[in-house]
């Protein structure tokens, strides 16, 4: 039998900013996103934007938002721009980078924002971001540090949510909140492992390779085991997260939304 012990558990956090300052090829000196702000981004709205993106801004900015050094539209940052009202004045205005000027209608540039907004989610994914400040009172009150681990407090045994605004788009998250089940991420199913010498270990899988499987197991236990040594492996396609549709209102979902969409790690 050959389970390790890992201490200390591996930053989440600083492996993903890791990929995302990759793919962006950037520094990190970039303003955050508006995070006081009350606004509902419908499909309609969302998906328009896309097509309007796909004519006149994709030509720079790509497919994924992230062709112009220092902006990624997809994960809202930008050199100058904070709130909605700044996007859409970098429209209407240009700049002197070689961004020309857009002369759009009002509807145009709101679809364009909330395309933007959404992380460039071409489902369309419909989502309302209310009050961070609030939000962060309902996480505390609604009692996810139970499982989660956020700012180095609560339980390890769902995945830290640190920066969760930055990996995840809203429409994701929210789907978490509301359908957890289908906002499951494949690596964050969890598994059950069955070893050849007669255990059963129930938890999170955060890693696995060829030869071995990381995971925490529901004490926090961060362990690695090889491949070699498990007999059946079990993974769960239902989220252990409870549904928060009904549990909180949309305004408060909205609330939570903006919070979480303002964690981005450090
Ligand atoms: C001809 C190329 C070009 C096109 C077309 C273009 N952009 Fe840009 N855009 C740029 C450049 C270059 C910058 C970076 C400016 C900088 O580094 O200061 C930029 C910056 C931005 C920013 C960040 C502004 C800020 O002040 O923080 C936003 C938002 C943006 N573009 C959105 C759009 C949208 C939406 C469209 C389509 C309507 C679009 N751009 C079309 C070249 C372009
Ligand atoms: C009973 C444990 C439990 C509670 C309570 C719980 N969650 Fe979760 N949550 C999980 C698990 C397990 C996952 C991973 C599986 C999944 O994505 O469904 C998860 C996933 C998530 C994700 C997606 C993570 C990702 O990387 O995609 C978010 C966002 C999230 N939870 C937010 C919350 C918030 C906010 C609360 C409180 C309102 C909460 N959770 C309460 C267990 C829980």
């Amino acid at each position: 039998m050959d389970i390790h012990k890992l201490i200390p558990i591996p930053s989440r956090r600083r492996f993903t900013n890791l990929l995302g300052a990759f793919a962006l090829g950037v520094g990190t000196t970039m303003a955050a996103p508006a995070t006081a702000q009350d606004h509902q981004y419908s499909a309609e709205q969302i998906q328009a934007g896309y097509r309007t993106y796909v004519s006149q801004c994709q030509l720079c900015h790509g497919s994924n938002g992230d062709g112009i050094a220092r902006v990624s539209l997809s994960r809202q940052q930008f050199p100058r721009a904070v709130t909605d009202d700044d996007i859409r004045m970098a429209i209407t205005t240009g700049n002197a980078a070689g961004m020309p000027p857009f002369a759009l209608k009002a509807d145009e540039l709101e679809n364009l924002v909330a395309f933007v907004r959404s992380g460039m989610d071409r489902t369309g994914t419909e989502f309302r971001l209310g009050d961070a400040r609030r939000g962060k009172a309902i996480y505390e009150k609604a009692g996810c540090a139970a499982c989660h681990r956020l700012d180095g407090n609560g339980s390890r045994t769902a995945p830290a949510l640190d920066d969760i605004g930055f990996i995840r788009r809203p429409g994701q998250i929210l789907t978490s909140l509301t359908d957890p089940t289908k906002g499951t991420m494949p690596i964050n199913r969890s598994v059950t492992i069955f070893t050849a010498d007669g255990r059963t270990i129930h938890g999170r899988r955060f890693n696995e390779d060829t030869f071995s499987v990381q995971l925490i197991d529901q004490q926090e236990n961060v362990l690695s085991i090889n491949k070699s040594d498990i007999r059946r492996f079990d993974v769960s396609m239902t989220s252990q997260m409870p549904s928060y549709r009904g549990r909180l209102s949309d305004v408060e979902l909205a609330d939570l939304l903006a919070y979480l969409v303002s964690l981005r790690g450090k």
